[in-house]
C-alpha cells in the first residue's frame, strides 16, 4: 500500500519512517523546505531515538515533497500529522489541517482516482472531522464520501523521546472510521507495521475523537492522585510514596503505569489535551470539575515545589540555585509546558533568585527563550558548582549519575523522582527526596 504522510514533524516523521521501514512506500510532505531535504537525503530532520536507524533502514521506500498533488496521485491513502496549536478556550484550532486538506482536495478534484482514503492524526476537537473537515473536502474536491473516498480518525499514543518504540508497540489502534471500507484499508496500513499486537478499537469517528482526548484527560488524573499522594507522604512520617504506589498499581484495576509520584506532568500533549476535554464538554453544557481539579492540582505541585526551595534558600540566607532538567520529560528537548520552566518561572516571579540550568538536551531551546534572565551550564558539575541548592526535575539517565564526583560545596539537593543514591552523593550533600518525610 501506498501512503503519503502530511506534516514531518516530530510525530509525522517517525510515523513515516516506521510505515516505509515495515515495508510500504511512503511520500512524506512538508511546507518546511529543509525537513524534506533531510529527509530525502537519508537524514532525520531533528534529534529523536531511533529515528534515524529507521530511516536509514527504511532504504529507498522513503521520499519527500512539497507538492501535495504529487502525495494525493501516488498514494492510497494519506494521512494528516500537521499542528493543531491549542485556542485560549482549550479547543483545537484546524486551520493548518483545513489548509493542508484545502490542497490535497483541489489535487483529488482534477485527479482520476477511483478512491482515496484520508486518515486524520492531528489532535482535534471531538465534532472537527465530520464538521468541518469531511464538508472541506467534499466542497473542493466535488467528490462524495464514501464513495469516491473515505475518512479515518487515527490518532497515536505516543510520548516525544520514545515515538518510534511507541508507535511501533501500541496498545490499541484507535479507528474511527466514515464506513467498513476505510476502516479496514486504514487497519490493512498497519499489518506487519505493529511489533505488539494492539486491540484495533474500530468505532465511529466522532467516538474515536472524544476516546483520544478523554485518554489524555484520564492520565493526567492519575499522575495527580499520584502527585497528590506524595504531597501527603511529604508529611506524614514513616509513610513511603513508592511502597504505596507500588502496592495500588499491583491491582490490575489500576495498573503501576504514570503512578510514580514526584512532578507535575507537562509537555505538548498532557496539559493541553485535558484542557481540551473540559472545553469540549463544555461545549455540550456539562462542566468537568474531574479535568478542571487536576489541571489546578498540577499547578498547585509546581507552587509547593518552589515554596520549599524558598523556604530553604531563606533559611540559609542563599539565593543561588541549579536546576537540572529542562525538558519536559527525558530524551526530548522540547520545554513545552515543562515543570522545570514552570518552576523556573515562579521562582523568577516571586523572589530574586540566581538560577543556573543544565539540560542533557534542551539548553540551547531554554537559552533561546530565557536569554540573560538565567545561567548556563554545560556539564552537571559546573550547574551545582558554588550553589546552595540543586533540584534534579526529569529522569534522564545522566541526571541519574549525580554522585560525589560532581559535588564541590555544601548543597541541598532536592531529587523529584527518589532516583538518586544518597549514599554516593557524600557528605557534603543534604539530600531531600519529593514526596518522602523529611
Ligand atoms: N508530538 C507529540 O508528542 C504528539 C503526540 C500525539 C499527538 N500529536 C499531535 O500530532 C499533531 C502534530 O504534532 P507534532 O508534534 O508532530 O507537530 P510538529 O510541530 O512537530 O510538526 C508539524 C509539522 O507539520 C508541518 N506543517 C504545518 N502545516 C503544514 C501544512 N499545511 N502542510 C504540510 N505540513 C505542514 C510543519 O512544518 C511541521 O513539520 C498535533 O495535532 C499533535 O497534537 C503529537
Amino acid at each position: 500500500m501506498k501512503i503519503s504522510v502530511i506534516g514531518l514533524g516530530k510525530l509525522g516523521a517517525c510515523s513515516a519512517a516506521c510505515f516505509a521501514a515495515k515495508g510500504h512506500q511512503v511520500i512524506g510532505v512538508d511546507i518546511n523546505q529543509s525537513f524534506v531535504d533531510a529527509i530525502n537525503s537519508g537524514k532525520a530532520p531533528f534529534v529523536e531515538p531511533q529515528l534515524q536507524e529507521t530511516i536509514t533502514s527504511a532504504k529507498g521506500r522513503l521520499s519527500a515533497t512539497t507538492d501535495f498533488s504529487e502525495a494525493l496521485n501516488e498514494t492510497d491513502i494519506t494521512m494528516l500529522i500537521v499542528p493543531t496549536p491549542s485556542r485560549p478556550d482549550g479547543n483545537f484550532s484546524d486551520d493548518y489541517l483545513q489548509d493542508a486538506l484545502g490542497l490535497l482536495a483541489r489535487a483529488f478534484k482534477t485527479s482520476n482516482k477511483s478512491y482515496h482514503l484520508f486518515v486524520i492524526t492531528s489532535t482535534v476537537t471531538p465534532g472537527t472531522t465530520e464538521k468541518n473537515l469531511i464538508p472541506l473536502i467534499e466542497k473542493i474536491s466535488g467528490k462524495k464520501l464514501n464513495k469516491d473516498f473515505g475518512v479515518c480518525y487515527n490518532p497515536e499514543f505516543i510520548a516525544l523521546g520514545s515515538v518510534v518504540k511507541d508507535f511501533l508497540n501500541p496498545d490499541i489502534l484507535l479507528i474511527g472510521e466514515s464506513d467498513k471500507r476505510a476502516g479496514d484499508m486504514l487497519a490493512e496500513s498497519y499489518k506487519n507495521v505493529c511489533e505488539s499486537n494492539p486491540y484495533y478499537a474500530r468505532m465511529s469517528i466522532i467516538s474515536a475523537e472524544i476516546a483520544k482526548i478523554s485518554l489524555n484527560s484520564f492520565i493526567t488524573l492519575k499522575i495527580s492522585f499520584a502527585n497528590t499522594l506524595a504531597r501527603i507522604c511529604e508529611a506524614v512520617p514513616d509513610s513511603n510514596i513508592d511502597d504505596i504506589t507500588k502496592a495500588l498499581g499491583a491491582d490490575r484495576r489500576i495498573s503501576p503505569f504514570y503512578l510514580k509520584g514526584g512532578l507535575s506532568y507537562g509537555g505538548p500533549c498532557f496539559p493541553r489535551d485535558n484542557r481540551a476535554f473540559a472545553a469540549f464538554a463544555s461545549n455540550y453544557g456539562i462542566e468537568t470539575e474531574l479535568a478542571a481539579t487536576t489541571d489546578r492540582v498540577n499547578s498547585s505541585n509546581i507552587k509547593h515545589v518552589a515554596e520549599k526551595i524558598i523556604g530553604i534558600l531563606e533559611k540559609s540566607n542563599c539565593s543561588r540555585i541549579a536546576v537540572l532538567g529542562l525538558s519536559y520529560k527525558r530524551d526530548t528537548c522540547v520545554i513545552e509546558e515543562s515543570p522545570a520552566t514552570k518552576l523556573i518561572d515562579e521562582l523568577l516571579k516571586k523572589k530574586k533568585i540566581e538560577i543556573t540550568v543544565y539540560d542533557p538536551l534542551a539548553i540551547e531551546t531554554v537559552r533561546a527563550v530565557y536569554g540573560e534572565k538565567l545561567h548556563y551550564a554545560e556539564s552537571i558539575r559546573e550547574c551545582l558548582d558554588g550553589v546552595s541548592l540543586g533540584i534534579v526535575t526529569t529522569q534522564a539517565k545522566e541526571l541519574k549519575s549525580i554522585d560525589s564526583s560532581c559535588i564541590g560545596n555544601s548543597i541541598t539537593i532536592i531529587d523529584c523522582w527518589r532516583q538518586l543514591d544518597p549514599a554516593r552523593l557524600g557528605p557534603k550533600v543534604k539530600y531531600l527526596a519529593l514526596g518522602r518525610w523529611q
